[in-house]
């Protein structure tokens, strides 16, 4: 049979010409490390299934490893703050955005959340929360795969937000605040912004172009490039972006403040290892307003 030059096969003609190519690379040894795993069923068989991927360190009395595993998230002393600050985390629906592999919510399960909806956009960092969740038995975790933007724009109020480590991985950071502050009255942030002194003093300073105001509004941002090496690892934690941009410190607090919020600073590091980085819990009185459209 004849085929036009430049023309693909249709999928039908190619299968009995016996051209048809597989729709996608074929899955490989890296994407399934283990196809059948014969040793006993354990958790650790589970967490091995991405080994060399996880951020997450497994508590000791567990006798789990995560490797490389070095932070503390199971056990971050962030969250147990927002707990002592907010009274406690019983009884509360919380909202948690890039769970990355589920480790705070882990720790607001065993802190008492009464439900905790974790929104996950990256798939690899999905299915490691799934991990977590049988490896810990999360029954009052949810894992939800995809954008938290969506998410947010259709969802109606909750009682805790927790934004750790998603803000400056943002291109348009007002945007996923105005979210926040019309979902909740409650709002834990953790976030990188952005300094002038700090950033100038940084190896990384040229990732880094001068801020500028964001739209319409007074506040003002920074383009942050990722670096080429962080967005190769299999385990990156960031946006689906090549840049983000970082709040000034004040932006960041002054909208806050104008949203109506009062604003307990846990933690402020210009000299952090990542760059600048803030910690805070953000609380108001009960709106009639959370739940409505943010436009
Ligand atoms: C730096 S990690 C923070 C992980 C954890 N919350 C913490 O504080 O350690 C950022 C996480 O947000 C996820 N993420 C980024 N943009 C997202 C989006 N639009 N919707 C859902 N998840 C997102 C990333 O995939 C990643 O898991």
């Amino acid at each position: 049979m004849r085929r036009l030059v430049g023309w693909p096969t249709p999928r039908f003609l190619a299968r009995l010409l016996g051209e048809e190519r597989p729709a996608r690379a074929a899955v490989t040894e890296r994407d399934t490390p283990h196809r059948f795993v014969d040793t006993y069923p354990s958790n650790q068989n589970v967490l091995d299934l991405f080994a060399g991927e996880w951020s997450t360190m497994m508590p000791p009395e567990s006798g789990l490893v995560a490797h490389p595993g070095g932070s503390n998230l199971i056990g971050d002393e962030r969250i147990h703050w927002l707990a002592e600050t907010l009274g406690s985390l019983e009884g509360l629906d919380i909202v948690e955005l890039g769970p990355l592999e589920g480790g705070h919510s882990c720790l607001m399960q065993r802190l008492g959340a009464r439900s905790v909806t974790a929104i996950e956009a990256n798939a690899r960092a999905f299915l490691k929360c799934l991990c977590l969740k049988e490896v810990f038995g999360l029954d009052r975790v949810h894992f939800r795969l995809g954008s938290f933007f969506p998410y947010l724009e259709r969802s109606g109020p909750t009682d805790l937000i927790v934004a750790s480590g998603v803000l400056y991985h943002m291109t348009d950071p007002l945007r996923l605040l105005a979210l926040l502050a019309a979902r909740t009255d409650r709002i834990y942030l953790w976030t990188h912004y952005y300094d002038p002194v700090a950033i100038a003093g940084r190896a990384d300073r040229n990732l880094f172009a001068p801020p500028e105001p964001i739209g319409e509004s007074s506040h003002r941002g920074s383009r942050r490039l990722y670096p080429e090496v962080a967005l190769s690892w299999q385990g990156f934690s960031g946006g689906s972006d090549s840049y983000a941009v970082w709040l000034e410190r004040d932006g960041l607090l002054g909208f806050l403040a104008e949203a109506g919020f009062e604003i307990a600073v846990h933690d402020d590091r210009p000299d952090h290892v990542n760059g600048p980085a803030i910690s805070l819990c953000a609380t108001r009185s009960p709106t009639a307003g959370t739940g409505a459209a943010a436009d």
